[in-house]
């Protein structure tokens, strides 16, 4: 890469556009069949990534560290507690540094505007691993997910059922880019940021933000759902659980929706809050399937932005 050539990023799946998403999403399904054959690629051989993570993870970390080494890279987590970065050290000279010793940045962090900082002043490419803003790695999983069940992504109805966070906005998001319909159902005071609605439908989206989560369900092919308080707001637990109350996902919500619906959730999740254990261990679950298709869909993502053909 010279001087001259702009550093591919994913702070939001924006960066992609619709045409790179479509690639990405079809090579996650091509190396989900060739996992643990010889045929394998192994683009990231003699490269190593740095996974940065200012918040809590467990299957972003999980299958970044393991897709990198299934690539022929060397994943090097860096927890930011234990890291300068934790006392202050600037994100900009973090960025600076990591250019000088890895090919690619998982950051995972707080504020969208830290990640935009580290990506701009990073000379390789910044993958972002969830802001309080957006999680595009999550949704790169979850539409695999949807075209694994139904083959396609345009048309199909997306019911999201909860709060207006990083996850709604992601979706969003993708609904501009793929042709998916949305319907999120939120509680008054919980809705999306108007900001990403005018984003997602100046991209196409066919959105609609609806306060009853029935009629958000009605005869969709996703219910998906998030916890109620992320990370960050673990203080306001209490006030959310009151506010989210009526908005379970459960077998009478899934059972408004097509006879062949999915749910889905990022996971972690808690059970008897935002989904109920018969939902989330029943039949029409593919939340493992899901957290499973982060390892093949950041494959993908990291070949495309790293190693690209
Ligand atoms: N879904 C997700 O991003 O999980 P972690 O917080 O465990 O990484
Ligand atoms: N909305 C959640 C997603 C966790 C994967 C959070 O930000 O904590």
């Amino acid at each position: 890469m010279t001087a001259s050539t702009p550093v591919p990023h994913l702070r939001t799946l924006e960066d992609l556009g619709a045409g790179a998403l479509g690639t990405v999403l079809d090579r996650a399904l091509e190396l989900k069949a060739l996992r643990g054959r010889e045929e394998h690629p192994k683009p990231l051989a003699g490269k190593r990534v740095a996974v940065v993570l200012e918040k809590a993870s467990t299957r972003t970390r999980l299958s970044f560290e393991v897709g990198i080494h299934e690539l022929g890279g060397l994943p090097i987590a860096l927890l930011a507690k234990s890291t300068h970065l934790g006392r202050g050290e600037p994100i900009s000279d973090t960025a600076r540094m990591l250019s000088g010793f890895v090919h690619a940045v998982v950051f995972r962090t707080f504020a969208q505007s830290r990640l935009e900082e580290l990506a701009g002043a990073s000379r390789v490419p910044v993958i972002n691993g969830l802001t309080d803003a957006v999680h595009p790695c999550q949704l790169l999983a979850d539409l695999m997910t949807v075209r694994e069940a139904f083959g396609t992504l345009a048309g199909r109805t997306i019911a999201y059922v909860g709060d207006g966070n990083n996850m709604a906005h992601s979706w969003i998001l993708a609904a501009g880019l793929t042709g998916l319909r949305l319907r999120l159902a939120c509680p008054a005071g919980y809705a999306p940021d108007e900001a990403v609605l005018d984003r997602g439908r100046a991209l196409g989206a066919d959105v609609r933000v609806v306060q009853d989560p029935r009629e958000a369900a009605a005869g969709a092919d996703v219910v998906t759902t998030d916890v109620w308080a992320s990370m960050g707001q673990e203080d306001e637990q209490r006030e959310r659980a009151e506010a989210f109350a009526s908005f379970t996902v459960d077998a009478p919500l899934m059972g408004l929706a097509q006879r062949d619906a999915i749910f889905l959730h990022c996971l972690p999740a808690h059970r008897g809050e935002e989904v109920s254990a018969e939902v989330i261990d029943g039949p029409a679950s593919r939340v493992f399937e899901e957290a499973e298709n982060r390892l093949h869909s950041q494959k993908a993502l990291l070949e495309h932005l790293v190693a690209p053909a």
